[in-house]
């Protein structure tokens, strides 16, 4: 454990026990980076309160006990403990991180944990909100992974319901061939609207729609094959999205909701047995405690409706269920719009309520916020048609092609670089902004190669790469000795230590935006170093060998977090 903000937690909780006695041992220390020191303890605060002493007094007391090998200690202010390590220890822990292919990152007792994620709908086009979840799904998953976990993908698309009658029968009409190709092509919204027009304005094409759901629901041969097509084909343009993007996403980790139809009757059943659903106005309904709606009347969770049909929280309910029983699940998360906050915390009631999620599993909806257009409403094209992904994503390679246009490399490279920069791009804008809040999509913004975006980070790796080219140098042949003699050499070494820890807070708290934040400030540090310190032509060898494994470490540790943010690299960018 080298990483600098835990230490110094661990130091500080043994100087409150010696202080204060053993109770206060397991107090969290408030450790946070500071201005006017590597770090500050603010714990002196809040424990002065408690204890009614005078706060400098705590913050003395504190001081006294710690212990100071490696770090030294100042009160300051109303009893703030400033925290800084000495150049030696840092110096020494980032030469070991040289030799750890973990480069820090704890390896904790492994959990089971299924990510819920991408889940776009069938027939209606997959759209940028899709997108979101999609790509901060994926890395959390290979987040999760790699701290160790087992992961289980699960695409929960929406694949079955009421409406596949009507598109079915649409299909017939348009013909198979024609139809198929819409779906595959991205075209499934238009598919959809055009079904939709005829269903609300013919009456016989109704009539024939209604009539082709309980042939769906029985298992017709020729209907499910209709059926049957018309996903797979949806499906392929799903794959076709996520091979552009580099999702980890397989046909295997497609776990839809007509995989969960056959649960659906025994998921009822079970409820109402226990006592748990209860029939009302005709639908048999959940109704958890504490939700209620705005006439103050408690709300519904609809688990069959009075026509004896299922919806979407019978789904999640039987889904919920499996992944609990049969997958084991730890824990489960949601990486769903932030809108469908209700109805997860209702699902998530009524499950606890049957007992199908108990305190030994967590379930947790992580919250998509919105992508908006400049004009601050969902992301459309201008003419108001919402836009198809492939469509988009051709945009962003165009858009970075013509970015890197002036470097002058021949059109293979430009497109294959192009490529990585626009992908980048996109996923990074998605990433870096904390899940829950909206945001406006501005490719302009997000291929900036300055500032908080992808193609800076990926730049910033290329330079990097650059100096060993130049130095005809191999960045696995830089071991160091690391020695600290310029600020800013001990700046960037302090902060490529506090990777492992960072990694650690975005598979707790679910928040890629923590590992783009920290990936931005290494890679700032790394400006500052290189600015004031030259590398290759440093005049002492030592202090070039030891600038060298600086610049290797900082490379390592940038290609390892963007490699967990789902972000390739260009060689030379
Ligand atoms: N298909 C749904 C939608 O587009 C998302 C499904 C999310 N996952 C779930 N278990 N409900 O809104």
């Amino acid at each position: 454990m080298t990483d600098p903000q835990l230490v110094l937690t661990e130091r500080v909780q043994q100087a409150l026990g010696s202080a204060f006695g053993p109770e206060h041992a397991t107090e969290d220390p408030l450790i946070r980076p500071s201005q006017f020191a590597d770090y500050q303890a603010n714990v002196a605060l809040s424990l002065a309160k408690r204890l009614r002493r005078a706060p400098r007094e705590v913050a003395q007391a504190i001081a006294d006990h710690l212990d100071t090998n490696d770090v030294s200690v100042e009160v300051s202010g109303p009893g703030f403990l400033n925290l800084t390590l000495r150049d030696g220890w840092i110096a020494e822990q980032a030469g070991q991180r040289l030799l750890d292919d973990r480069l820090g990152v704890p390896q904790p007792a492994p959990q089971t944990v299924i990510v819920d994620y991408s889940a776009p709908n069938a027939a209606k086009e997959m759209h940028v909100g899709h997108l979101r979840t999609t790509i901060v799904g994926d890395t959390l998953a290979r987040t999760h992974e790699h701290l160790g976990n087992r992961v289980i993908r699960q695409n929960h698309l929406g694949d079955w319901g009421t409406q596949f009658g009507m598109l079915i029968e649409h299909l017939l009409d348009i013909g198979e061939e024609e139809a198929l190709g819409m779906l595959a092509a991205g075209d499934g919204n238009a598919f959809y609207q055009a079904a939709r027009h005829k269903f609300d304005n013919d009456p016989e094409f109704q009539q024939r729609s209604r009539r082709r759901v309980p042939l769906l629901q029985g298992g017709d041969p020729e209907t499910l094959r209709l059926w049957r097509e018309f996903i797979d084909y949806s499906n392929r343009y799903f794959t076709k999205v996520y091979r552009t993007l580099g999702i980890t996403l397989t046909d295997d980790d497609i776990a839809g909701e007509s995989m969960y139809n056959p649960m659906l009757p025994g998921v009822c059943d079970e409820l109402e047995q226990a006592g748990v659903a209860e029939i009302s106005e005709g639908a048999l309904c959940v109704f958890p405690p504490g939700f209620t709606g705005r006439d103050d009347q408690p709300l519904p969770l609809i688990v069959r409706k009075s026509d004896g049909g299922y919806g979407y929280a019978t789904t999640d309910l039987a889904a919920i269920r499996y992944r609990v029983s049969d997958l084991k699940a730890d824990r489960i998360l949601y990486v769903v719009g932030a809108t469908q906050s209700l109805h997860f915390q209702m699902v998530f009631a009524a499950a606890r309520m049957a007992g199908w999620l108990h305190d030994d599993v967590k379930a947790e909806h992580v919250q998509i916020g919105s992508v908006l257009g400049s004009d601050g409403k969902m992301f459309k094209t201008r003419s108001g048609k919402s836009i198809k992904l492939t469509e988009l994503l051709d945009e962003a390679v165009v858009r970075a092609e013509a970015v890197i246009a002036e470097r002058g490399y021949d059109p293979e490279a430009r497109r294959q670089i192009a490529r990585q920069v626009g992908m980048g791009a996109v996923k990074y804008a998605d990433l870096s902004v904390s899940h829950d809040s909206e945001y406006v999509f501005d490719f302009d913004r997000m291929l900036a190669l300055t500032g908080n975006t992808g193609p800076y980070l990926q730049y910033a790796t290329a330079r990097i790469r650059s100096i060993f080219r130049n130095g005809g140098i191999e960045p696995e042949s830089a071991t160091g000795p690391i020695t600290l003699g310029h600020p800013a050499e001990r700046a960037l070494a302090l902060q490529l230590l506090g990777f492992g820890s960072v990694v650690a807070a975005v598979a707790d708290l679910s928040e890629p935006h923590r590992l783009c934040n920290y990936l931005f400030d290494v890679a700032q540090a790394f400006t500052s170093f290189y600015e004031s310190c030259p590398v290759l032509k440093a005049e002492e060898e030592s202090v070039r060998q030891s600038r060298l494994a600086l610049s290797a470490l900082t490379l390592r540790v940038l290609l390892r977090g963007l490699d967990l943010l789902g972000i390739e690299v260009p060689e030379r960018m």
